[in-house]
């Protein structure tokens, strides 16, 4: 009876008893940053943010339907995720569901290439990979554009990583569905321009304070964040101008200067917010060495201690050794820019 009752819920055309998708997402790191949400429910960012997707630390997702399944289920890197990471997971397979007029629970396989929850991105790959696949396993048929929308449902940051190289990320106004509609991700097109970027790894265990936590706090109590806010703006315009001309000193530059003032309302915040450690510290007086020896290459920071330093192509094995050494013990790895999201080919199941 049970059976009978869902073919007719999902209609026969569709009875589609194993249905699966898999999407491989790439990281991206901000050049402009979001920080602060002004809608929590619905993931709209205070501020717009740009970005470059990596070459490298991909997410593999494969969403499978599992109609006579009592639950999602959800594994992550082999093992069951457990608290937030699952929720969220199970949060966003409600909402693909809701969107697609589906019903049944799936299976959730998700293999990441980096530590999930470090700061290096795995959650703008991960919701990446699972908007594209969740989507796609229940059937919704969304562009670029619809999905990037999604996948800010996930982590704002995974908006940007449904597309490669450099993408922007848009606040919007408004509120509800209006709010929603006007914040989404799209390509900044920059044909010319192919940076290094150099990641020191100073620790790859995950952070004491998750961002969505950092950043709420950051708005409700940083005196600070009000005037980055204003100037990330600015930074935003310039840095688009930097791109078109492929300058990466001025790209450079205005990236540093975004980055440390996001960090600089975090450690404004009551309590303060700080994910820079010794090591992260040593790391960012290296770029500033390499600078003075006539190197170009120019520091952020995302939600956690690791450094990730935009330099020449030319440079990267120099830049990559001096940051080494710099912080004993870390790893350092040297990316491009990458591809955007997309489901596995035929061949590749
Ligand atoms: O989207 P989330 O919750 O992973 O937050 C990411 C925030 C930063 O990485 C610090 C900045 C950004 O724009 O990616």
């Amino acid at each position: 009876m049970r059976t009978e009752h869902r073919l007719e819920a999902v209609g026969p055309a569709e009875r589609v008893l194993d249905r699966a998708a898999t999407a491989v997402a790439h990281p991206n790191i901000a050049l402009i940053k979001y920080w602060g949400k002004r809608d929590e429910r619905l993931m709209i960012p205070y501020v717009d943010s740009l970005s470059m997707t990596l070459d490298i630390f991909p997410t593999t997702t494969t969403v499978r339907l599992c109609p006579d399944a009592a639950a999602d289920s959800v594994t992550l890197d082999g093992a069951p995720a457990r608290g937030e990471v699952g929720q969220r997971v199970v949060a966003f397979l409600d909402l693909v569901r809701q969107l697609a007029g589906r019903t049944e629970p799936a299976t959730v396989d998700t293999r990441n290439a980096v530590p999930t929850g470090a700061g290096l991105a795995s959650s703008a790959s991960g919701f990446a990979a699972l908007a594209l696949a969740a989507a796609a396993a229940y059937g919704l048929d969304l562009d670029p554009t619809a999905l990037s929308r999604l996948a800010r449902r996930g982590s704002v940051s995974a908006a940007r990583s449904i597309f490669g190289d450099f993408a922007i990320c848009h606040a919007g106004g408004g509120t509800g569905a209006e709010a929603d509609l006007a914040s989404y991700a799209e390509p900044v097109p920059v044909p010319d321009f192919d940076p290094a970027l150099v990641i020191a790894v100073v620790n790859a265990g995950p952070k004491a304070v998750s961002s969505r936590g950092g950043m709420r706090r950051t708005v409700e109590t940083s005196p600070l964040y009000a005037a980055w806010a204003t100037s990330s703006k600015a930074d935003l315009t310039e840095m688009r101008a930097a791109l078109a001309r492929s300058d990466l000193d001025a790209v450079g530059e205005i990236a540093e200067r975004n980055a440390l003032g996001m960090h600089a309302t975090m450690l404004a915040a009551r309590p303060a917010v700080r994910y820079m450690s010794p090591p992260t510290v040593a790391v960012l007086d290296a770029v500033l060495r390499l600078r003075a020896d006539g190197v170009p290459a120019y520091a952020t920071m995302d939600a956690g201690p690791n450094v990730k330093v935009l330099c020449h192509p030319a440079d990267a094995e120099r830049v990559a050794a001096t940051l080494g050494a710099a912080a004993p013990g870390s790893s350092v790895v040297t990316a491009r820019r990458g591809p955007a999201a997309r489901l596995w080919t035929e061949a590749e199941r």
